[in-house]
């Protein structure tokens, strides 16, 4: 198992499948403390080969609004369900994501973030542990007991859907504009920053 300690994995084996299609384990990233963790369904090629989570297409569609709302992804928090990429980008197996399950639960618990935005379906439905349709739930708030507490969670679609069906950008927006309010986005960095 190696470290279990804090919130990087550095030698886990658990899945069999990821082990031998990774070619590292992707961690989360972002301050220790963010007030907004982002949680995903897993790495992709991209997020695999540069070990950090969202640095692909959909990192880029993420990183736009959360400026667009007054962050910067440097605020947040950034994770993924499973660490290691899937196969030909396919869902994680239920087995592998609560493998993975103990990784996220712990850095929940030591990021102790004030929401949790889940980005696409296989996040939302993994932490609410129900079905969710993304499309129409996204933006509103849900509980579930995470990392040792009740903790709120934002449904949010998957950056990826933005591509895919424009329709989904306005959807997008709206949630991480709830997240950033939520947060308390006029905290912290200076919009002098920008200039
Ligand atoms: N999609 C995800 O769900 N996670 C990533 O890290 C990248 C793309």
């Amino acid at each position: 198992m190696g470290t279990m300690e804090g919130l990087e994995v550095t030698d886990c084996e658990q899945c069999p499948a990821l082990v031998d299609c990774r070619s590292q384990i992707v961690n989360g990233t972002g301050p220790e403390d963010a007030a907004l963790l982002f949680v995903g369904e897993g790495p992709g090629a991209n997020e695999d080969e540069q070990g950090e989570p969202f640095v692909g297409r959909s990192g880029s569609v993420l990183d736009d609004k959360l400026r667009d709302a007054g962050l910067s992804r440097m605020d947040v928090r950034i994770t993924n369900c499973v660490r290691c990429r899937p196969p030909e980008n396919r869902d994680p197996t239920k087995e592998e994501l609560s493998n993975c399950r103990e990784h996220l639960e712990r850095e929940i618990e030591l990021v102790n973030p004030d929401v949790i935005v889940t980005l696409g379906k296989v996040p939302s439905q993994h932490l609410l542990d129900r079905n969710v349709a993304v499309t129409s739930e996204a933006g509103s708030i849900a509980n579930a007991e995470l990392g040792g507490e009740i903790r709120d969670v934002l449904i949010c679609v998957h950056p990826a859907a933005t591509l895919y069906d424009r329709s989904q950008e306005s959807t997008f927006e709206s949630a991480i504009e709830k997240a950033a309010t939520m947060a308390g986005s006029s905290g912290g960095q200076s919009s002098l920053g920008e200039f």
